[in-house]
């Protein structure tokens, strides 16, 4: 088992707000955070990348061609990729005209922003590391950030800060250096065996929604882990995910799954 992880106080199911409240605001942004607690969200998932210098920034695809106006502001340049520009030159960009005219000039945040902003709207926080390969450096990176606020440490201490990744090495990394905050795996079923591995190193398994049944959350829970399924947006499987039992629900869509929540 991950060592000192507390027993977490809170509501029967969790709704995360996925990438912010991302039906309603461009992904990953500030607006998206604040309109994800506008519309009952207990917490938001993000997803942080390194930019050139090392700047953790918030961001979901690798490229910045589809959330951005890249191609405008830098049209000589041949990469479009996150990782090859630096700070400075992603905050000329744009990245919520892209969603529509009432977003335009919606920055990139960077985390400590975001962690601000979430901070101020009573959020709290799932962290997805989008690493390409094992990152121990993000992994350090993401504790500095975490450890230099009094409020995230006691998110952390309470379950209301979790970091996950589809990368369990760097994972590990969080767990070692951050023994008191939740980490998830996200991804594939596990069978029995893995399960008992993976609970070794981390507190929650978080699959796809079309992962999720009945006994594989029962499994899951029999190993002491806790369950988040993703991306559950029709009501018909919000409605499936509350009956087989998950302890939480990450969503473009909070106000729907809060709206069930009420009538459960
Ligand atoms: O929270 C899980 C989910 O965000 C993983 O998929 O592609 O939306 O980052 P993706
Ligand atoms: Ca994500």
């Amino acid at each position: 088992r991950q060592a000192a992880v507390p027993a977490v106080r809170r509501p029967s199911v969790i709704v995360v707000a996925h990438r912010g409240a991302s039906a309603s605001a461009p992904e990953n942004t500030l607006a998206a955070l604040r309109t994800a607690a506008r519309l009952g969200a207990h917490m938001a998932e993000l997803d942080v990348r390194r930019t050139a210098d090392g700047e953790l920034v918030v961001l979901h695809d690798p490229t910045l061609r589809r959330t951005t106006n890249v191609d405008a502001v830098y049209p000589a340049r041949r990469s479009r990729r996150v990782e090859d520009f630096t700070l400075a030159e992603l905050r000329r960009l744009d990245a919520g005209s892209w969603f529509g005219p009432a977003f335009e000039g919606e920055p990139i945040p960077t985390l400590g922003e975001a962690m601000t902003t979430m901070k101020s709207c009573g959020l709290g926080a799932l962290i997805e590391l989008k690493v390409r390969r094992r990152d121990p450096e993000l992994a350090q990176r993401i504790v500095d950030q975490v450890c230099a606020d009094a409020h995230w440490r006691a998110a952390g201490a309470e379950g209301r800060l979790i970091v996950q990744s589809f990368d369990w090495v760097t994972l590990r990394a969080i767990g070692r250096l951050l023994p008191g905050v939740r980490t998830a795996v996200l991804g594939k079923t596990h069978t029995r065996y893995a399960l008992r591995r993976v609970a070794r190193y981390a507190a929650q398994i978080n699959p796809h929604h079309l992962r999720v049944t009945a006994s594989y959350v029962r499994h899951v829970h029999e190993h002491g882990l806790a369950m988040f399924g993703w991306t559950v947006n029709t009501d018909q499987a919000i409605r499936r995910l509350i009956r087989d039992g998950v302890d939480g629900i990450i969503t473009d869509y909070p106000d729907r799954v809060a709206a069930h929540l009420a009538i459960a």
